[in-house]
């Protein structure tokens, strides 16, 4: 796979799929590759599974490879998943990843992968301030972006609205449980992002998830404070996002390599001028 490069692979609740993307374009560069999600999703099952969605683009060793999870990722491990089978807590993913796939992988929150995604090549690009994606499906994600970089983890899709988790509220899976027509959910939208605008002050919403595709239903029904736009990737912000998040931290990683060895050969100079005196 040539330098620009990266390998996104989202874990969802049903569906495990994977994608070559561009870095440059954020475009998929062959053909996004799906399988179901193991039952139950235990960190082994889930490990092969993406493992052969992986061997699937046969990436090169220096080929980033994002992955996407569908809770909090904390420095590698797992501490909250309410819809993923609950083996994971505690569970260091990246560790189960690299023993699957037999190489560092960078994994973190698809709400937050989503976000960054739609950052850089999406609804929200190059906007500078406060950027506000909630993701809608079975759950709420959030992500929170401030100048670019996402704050990770924020979990506002678990606010509380009228005594009720805003997921089990709001999430698109309550729209069809509770068979919601477009005018009843957008009365729960409405009530959910006035909380997020009364906490967070966001200058851009963007509303992700499949059902976003639909927005035309229910977006021009909310009234907030900020504009509220559909997010531009749809299905692939999780995949882009995880792919453009993998090639960062790993130039990251080498920056802070270079500085360290930079800083060792300057002390190894200055320890042999010692001796040498
Ligand atoms: C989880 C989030 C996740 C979201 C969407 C929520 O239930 O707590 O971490 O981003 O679902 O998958």
């Amino acid at each position: 796979m040539s330098k620009h490069i990266a390998l996104g692979v989202d874990i969802g609740g049903s569906g495990i799929k994977a994608a070559p993307v561009n870095l440059k374009t954020g475009a998929f560069t062959e053909d996004r590759y799906r399988v179901a999600t193991p039952q139950p999703a235990t960190p082994d099952a889930v490990g092969s599974a993406v493992a052969k969605v992986v061997s699937k683009f046969s990436p090169s060793k220096k080929t980033p490879i994002g992955i996407t999870f569908p809770g909090v990722v904390q420095h590698g491990v797992v501490k909250f998943a309410p819809n993923m089978d609950q083996s994971w807590i505690g569970v260091n993913i990246d560790d189960v990843m690299r023993d699957y796939i037999g190489r560092f992988v960078h994994t973190l929150n698809d709400a937050d992968a989503a976000g960054y995604g739609e950052f850089l090549y999406g609804a929200a690009h190059g906007r500078d301030g406060v950027v506000f994606l909630a993701t809608l499906g079975t759950g709420i994600g959030s992500a929170v972006i401030v100048d670019g970089e996402v704050v990770p983890n924020t979990e506002l899709g678990h606010l509380i609205i009228d005594g009720r988790d805003a997921e089990e509220y709001a999430a698109e899976s309550a729209r069809e449980r509770h068979d919601l027509d477009w005018d009843e959910w957008s009365g729960h939208l409405q009530k959910y992002f006035s909380e997020v605008e009364r906490l967070i002050w966001p200058d851009l919403i963007i509303v992700g998830g499949g059902v976003s595709k639909a927005h035309e239903n229910f977006l021009p029904k909310l009234a907030l404070r900020s504009p509220i736009v559909p997010a531009e990737l749809l299905n692939g912000a999780g995949i882009v996002g995880a792919a453009a998040g993998a090639a960062h931290f790993r130039d990251r990683e080498q920056l802070k390599e270079k500085a360290e060895a930079k800083k060792a050969k300057a002390a190894a100079k200055r320890e042999a001028k010692k001796n040498s005196n």
